[in-house]
């Protein structure tokens, strides 16, 4: 059981997946507030067992740790609110683009501050995420930095210029998987299996590619060769990516993603 308390600003996909994992790994404190949406609150309260509140301001001050999970715009606005009510507490944000410098810069002096950057596998205790602790975390700060996000998946710390260009692969790309995964799904169907069984097809496939990825033995260009035998059909397949130039297009993807989040 964990008995450091938390408190979550946000109760969207992000806040929820992580709220999940919290649960899972038995953290028995946490409390979530939101922007307004009293029926997102509620529903959020009652499917997690966790406590909620309208007036978050009001509980800082009990908290060990305040994780930010709204949207990088509404940062500005929170930390405002946040700055003067503060008694302490680690600040960590799972925002696009708010690193540690720009908390550091609104908080006051001292603050222990941390940016983290999870994706939506977190609902299944599968995100990759990245995190950059700011200059004034302890080592048992790291230590339950290190234990949230071990309940939601893997994690990895890295510098924060790594987690600015980091944030589209790690991030956003489970977008670009499920683009493709939707296309694919939408091809199986058109054999006559249903929508269940399609889906079953493709992520079956996706799995068994990731384990093969994440093997040692092999590259990725050599995974590439043993699918796509010379003039065989895979490799007829993937000189249509060449036609369509799909590694520029992955380029231009990432950085309309990476600008973006600099916005
Ligand atoms: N989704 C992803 O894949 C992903 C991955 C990595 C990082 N992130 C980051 O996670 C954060 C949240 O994303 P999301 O996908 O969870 O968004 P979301 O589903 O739209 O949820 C946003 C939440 O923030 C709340 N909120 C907005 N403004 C607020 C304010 N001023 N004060 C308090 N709460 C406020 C909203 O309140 P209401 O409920 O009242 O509307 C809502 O609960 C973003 O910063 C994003 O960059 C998301």
């Amino acid at each position: 059981m964990s008995n450091e308390k938390i408190l979550i600003v946000g109760a969207g996909r992000m806040a929820q997946a992580i709220i999940k994992g919290l649960k899972k790994a038995d953290f028995t404190n946490v409390m979530v507030a939101n922007k307004g949406n009293q029926e997102r609150l509620e529903e959020v309260e009652s499917r997690f067992n966790v406590d909620s509140t309208t007036q978050w301001q009001e509980h800082v001050s009990d908290q060990d740790i305040v994780i930010l999970a709204m949207p990088p715009e509404a940062h500005e606005q929170v930390l405002s609110e946040l700055a003067p009510v503060m008694t302490n507490q680690l600040i960590i944000t799972v925002a696009a683009g708010i690193d540690v410098s720009y908390l550091e810069k609104r908080l006051p002096e001292g603050t222990a501050v941390a940016w983290v950057m999870p994706n939506t596998a977190a609902a299944k205790g599968e995100s990759i995420t990245l995190f950059t602790p700011g200059k004034n975390v302890s080592d048992e700060q790291e230590y339950f930095i290190e234990k949230i996000l071990f309940s939601i998946g893997k994690f990895k710390k890295l510098n924060e210029q790594q987690l600015h260009a980091l944030t589209p692969i790690t991030g956003s790309a489970p977008a670009f998987i499920y683009r493709m995964a939707l296309t694919l799904i939408n091809k199986a169907k058109e054999t006559g299996v249903s929508e269940v069984v399609a889906k079953q097809l493709v992520a079956q496939m996706i799995r068994g590619s990731a384990e093969m990825l994440n093997s040692e033995l092999k590259c990725t260009a050599d995974l590439i060769d043993e699918v796509a035998s010379p003039g065989g059909v895979t490799a007829a397949a993937l000189s249509v990516f060449d036609q369509y130039q799909f590694d520029q297009m992955m380029n231009d993807v990432l950085t309309a993603c990476y600008e973006r989040a600099k916005q």
